[in-house]
């Protein structure tokens, strides 16, 4: 991992490798085999992805996969270290009963930086053999393996909340969908210069990555996204289906330069021809103003009631462009799951909403990054950390476990409203009160702007 400056490390190709042909975790392999079961590295291009793909795909209830699918699959998932368990009681032996993806991936964090980050998917055990720890086990597993590579950061997406804060992840980023009732909002927003055009989807799938890396830094809780992904929001993954729905616009500013795209697909309302719905598949925009002409445009849509849209950040400046604020129905849900696995390297790495020294008493229920830590924000909010061991030090601390932690990240989550959740706890020695320890504490570790994740992994 290459140092760019004193908080931006980036992950290259070699740290990626590296990280995918990493052993499994002893620890984990042990107390599987003392169960009957194999814990292993599954190879992309080998024999056994077939049957790892399928019993992922058994593992969330979907039907099996094609032949192309697998093919289409095989193709994009270089990326990942694959690991199974498998059951070789079991009558189907070469078929895993439990399945996990991980990869090297970056994290944004607020400040413009990001920071290499273990991402975590693929998570499936077999309705016939869960409950009995095997998914402690790999996910224990994944994260020690992460801390032994020097990986300080882990993340992931969810299927259902209360599966991952017993591993000290936390939901960091949250996501919000929204359904806009197009006739009734009536755009208020700006009209800026520049042109909307459709492109072709395999245009979009060019300008999506690219777009999206030039705005990812600046977006805390965004991940580089993996190749796959964009083929499936473009539509031309060659094994997907109904791609001929989805349609792509591009916006260009005054300059000609592209600034933003948009894939979206309609549904026709049979009863009434004016009340279809329009599904935003993606939208991505690099300046106000492309954001603020993809938006019209999409809202604007002839023959349209509702447009919908999800992965939205808590705080969208779309709810300040239109007349009518309850137009849009908000359901804001957990989305980006963050686990610190290295204290120091990750409170350097991100910026912070105030100036403040603060002492953090972190618990850890795995052990990774329990400890108390000393952090000295500056005035130009950069963070200073280092390990207190038990040296005292006069100043406001705040005990959290790891998850509490976590979810302060991103810079989404107030340490005043964990405090108030019984989460956290602000002490200051010196203060006969501690509204204004846990009032500097807040701004310290906030943020101005909400983080958010525009895909699920
Ligand atoms: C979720 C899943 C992976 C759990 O696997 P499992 O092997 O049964 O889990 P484990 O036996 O290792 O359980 C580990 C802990 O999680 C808890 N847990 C497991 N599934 C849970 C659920 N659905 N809801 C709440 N808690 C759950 C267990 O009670 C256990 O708690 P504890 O160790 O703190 O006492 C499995 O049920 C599954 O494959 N589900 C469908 C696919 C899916 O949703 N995957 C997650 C993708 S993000």
């Amino acid at each position: 991992m290459t140092t760019l400056d004193s908080r931006t490390v980036a992950v290259g190709e070699d740290d990626r490798a590296a990280f995918r042909a990493g052993p499994v975790d002893e620890e984990s392999r042990s107390r599987l085999a003392d169960g009957g079961l194999e814990y292993r590295r599954v190879a992309v291009e080998g024999d056994d992805y077939p049957s790892w793909l399928q019993s992922v795909a058994r593992g969330f209830q979907d039907g099996e996969r094609s032949a192309e699918q697998i093919a289409a699959s095989r193709e994009r998932s270089g990326y990942r270290r694959l690991t199974g368990v498998y059951d070789p009681q079991a009558p189907v032996a070469d078929a895993p009963v439990a399945t996990i993806a991980s990869w090297l991936g970056e994290l944004s964090v607020p400040g413009d930086a990001v920071i290499p980050s273990c991402a975590i998917s693929a998570v499936t055990v077999a309705p016939t053999h869960r409950r009995r720890g095997v998914a402690r086990a790999m996910l224990e597993g994944e994260l020690r393996a992460a801390h032994a590579a020097g990986v300080p950061m882990a993340m992931l997406t969810v299927s259902e909340s209360p599966l991952y804060g017993r591993y000290g992840f936390a939901p960091a980023a949250a996501g919000a969908e929204w359904r806009i009732e197009t006739k009734r909002a009536a755009w208020i927003g700006p009209r800026p210069g520049g042109r909307v055009d459709f492109v072709s989807r395999e245009r979009v799938r060019e300008l999506l990555p690219v777009l999206h890396e030039r705005v990812r830094p600046s977006v805390a809780g965004e991940i580089d996204v993996p190749g796959s992904h964009w083929d499936g929001f473009a539509g031309t993954n060659p094994a997907a289906e109904k791609t001929g729905e989805k349609r792509a616009v591009q916006y260009a500013d005054a300059d000609g330069e592209v600034r933003g795209a948009a894939v979206y697909a309609v549904r026709e309302n049979h009863e009434d021809f004016t009340k279809a719905t329009v599904d935003v598949h993606y939208l991505l925009a690099e300046t106000d103003d492309a954001y603020a002409a993809l938006w019209r445009f999409l809202l604007e849509l002839d023959l349209v009631a509702e447009v919908h849209a999800s992965q939205l950040s808590v705080d969208e400046p779309l709810l300040w462009m239109i007349a009518d604020q309850r137009a849009a129905k908000v359901t804001v849900r957990d989305h980006q799951y963050v686990r610190i696995l290295d204290v120091v390297a990750s409170l350097e790495t991100r910026r912070y909403g105030g100036a403040g020294t603060l002492v953090l008493d972190v618990s850890d229920p795995l052990g990774i990054a329990a400890g108390r830590y000393l952090l000295e924000v500056d005035e130009s909010g950069a963070g200073r950390v280092r390990s207190l061991g038990s040296e005292t030090v006069d100043a406001v601390t705040v005990a959290l476990g790891v998850t509490e932690l976590s979810a302060t990240y991103l810079g989404g989550v107030s340490l005043a409203t964990l405090a108030a959740a019984g989460r956290v706890t602000v002490t200051d020695a010196a203060a006969e009160s501690s509204v204004n320890a846990l009032a500097m504490a807040t701004s310290v570790l906030g943020w101005h702007t909400a983080p958010r994740l525009s895909i699920w992994y």
